[in-house]
């Protein structure tokens, strides 16, 4: 392993890491992402053989508790998933508080801190590293996101709540209770595989973010709070987002080349494309790129998938940097009909399952986490 504070014998200082690139700081047993083979395992499980054959809920599980469910055990979650679906009115009272203006990101942010607030098992001895409460935190976050994310892209068209199905799956029902139909079979999978896709990702920004809090023992929300917060940079979540305003900066396909040449020129990150890790292409880009390409022919959008592939080929000549599955999942969101600002929220909906499987790990073998700097401020001085 890689110690940060390790020291460099050519120059006697500390080896500093920016940006913790290349840094090992602890063992995980939730995922495994290897950029020399490009691939991305769950507990084992390559991702796309999950996207394949497993719902959401079932990945959910495994990633919680380390198995892929039996018929009984999937039941029994299910069962409680859905339970705990209807938005709690106080949630939904605090939500209708905020202005329009507040980005998506912020109303999501808010209401996982309200939550957190008004669990009162926080306040029993060892209430906030108790495994079985945490267990039943990570849940009805899982069963409440969906409820928040999709009453707050309606209130913002200025629809009603609707109330969730318990006969549906947790992607149809998403589904259901912000458009208040269910759509075809092939836009409940696609989004299904979404999800799949977003649930977990090792030490990213967000999911670090959410071990940091966890380490210092603080609760669950807080550092699921604290996760909120980090997804929605554009160097992180907020990229989904990104690519559908990139997409419609450009306009058309044929005019990619040009748009592509002044962003470079004007030195900015073209959203969608490049990874910390993956060098070589984002493993989880092709399972989406099939999912996308579902969505365009079943809402008839020849003009999306031209763009997609326009701006991925001039990327790949101009710079030769990849698409990152933000990239597919924008346009596949913005098909579905999901107004842009809801996009990061949708990974939110998702990678809870990833998130709160780390907070549980890291308090299993917890050690504060606390990394050194190396101070280049003004030397010593005194006030005269
Ligand atoms: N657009 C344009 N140039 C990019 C780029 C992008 N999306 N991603 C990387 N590059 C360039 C950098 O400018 C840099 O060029 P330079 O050496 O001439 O300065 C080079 O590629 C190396 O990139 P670097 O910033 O060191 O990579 P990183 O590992 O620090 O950054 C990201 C990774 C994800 C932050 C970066 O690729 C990015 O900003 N992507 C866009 C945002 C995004 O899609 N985020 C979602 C990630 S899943």
């Amino acid at each position: 392993m890689t110690d940060p504070a390790s020291t460099d014998p050519a120059t006697t200082e500390p080896t500093l890491h920016k940006g913790l690139a290349g840094v090992v700081v602890d063992y995980t047993a939730i995922s495994k992402v290897n950029p020399d083979t490009n691939s991305l395992l769950y507990r084992g499980y390559p991702v796309q053989e999950l996207a394949a054959n497993c719902t959401f809920e079932e990945v959910a599980y495994l990633l919680w508790h380390g198995e892929l469910p039996s018929p009984t055990q999937l039941e029994e979650f299910e069962t409680l998933e859905r339970s705990l679906r209807p938005l709690d009115p106080r949630t939904k009272r605090i939500i209708d508080e905020l202005p329009l203006t507040a980005h998506p990101m912020d109303v999501v942010r808010t209401a996982v801190s309200v939550i957190g607030a008004t669990d009162p098992t926080l306040n029993q001895p060892g209430g906030t590293i108790d495994r079985k409460l945490n267990e039943g935190r990570a849940i009805y976050l899982l069963a409440q996101l969906p409820s928040i994310v999709a009453y707050d892209q309606r209130r913002r068209r200025g629809e009603q709540l609707i109330e969730p199905r318990d006969d549906l799956g947790f992607s149809a029902n998403l589904l259901h209770m912000t458009f208040g139909e269910v759509p075809d079979l092939v836009v409940v999978n696609a989004f299904d595989i979404s999800m799949i896709l977003y649930a977990e990702h090792s030490f990213n920004a967000s999911t670090f973010a959410a071990r940091v809090i966890t380490s210092t023992l603080a609760d669950l929300y807080s550092a699921v709070t604290g996760a909120v917060g980090a997804l929605k940079g554009p160097l992180h979540g907020g990229a989904n987002e990104a690519v559908m305003h990139a997409f419609e900066e450009i306009g058309s396909a044929d005019k990619t080349e040009a748009w592509l040449e002044t962003a470079l020129a004007e030195k900015r990150k073209i959203m969608g494309f490049g990874h910390r890790v993956y060098k070589n292409g984002d493993s989880r880009v092709p399972t989406m790129k099939a999912a996308l390409d579902t969505l365009v022919a079943e809402y008839d959008r020849p003009d999306i998938g031209e763009l997609y592939d326009a701006l991925e080929t001039a990327m790949r000549e101009r710079k030769n940097i990849k698409p990152n599955l933000d990239y597919p999942s924008g346009p596949a969101y913005h098909l579905i009909g999901f107004d842009t600002g809801t996009f990061t929220p949708l990974f939110v909906v998702s990678r809870i399952t990833g998130w709160t499987a780390h907070i549980m790990e890291q308090l299993d073998s917890n050690s504060l986490i606390r990394p050194l700097s190396l101070y280049n401020g003004p030397n010593e001085r005194h006030i005269e």
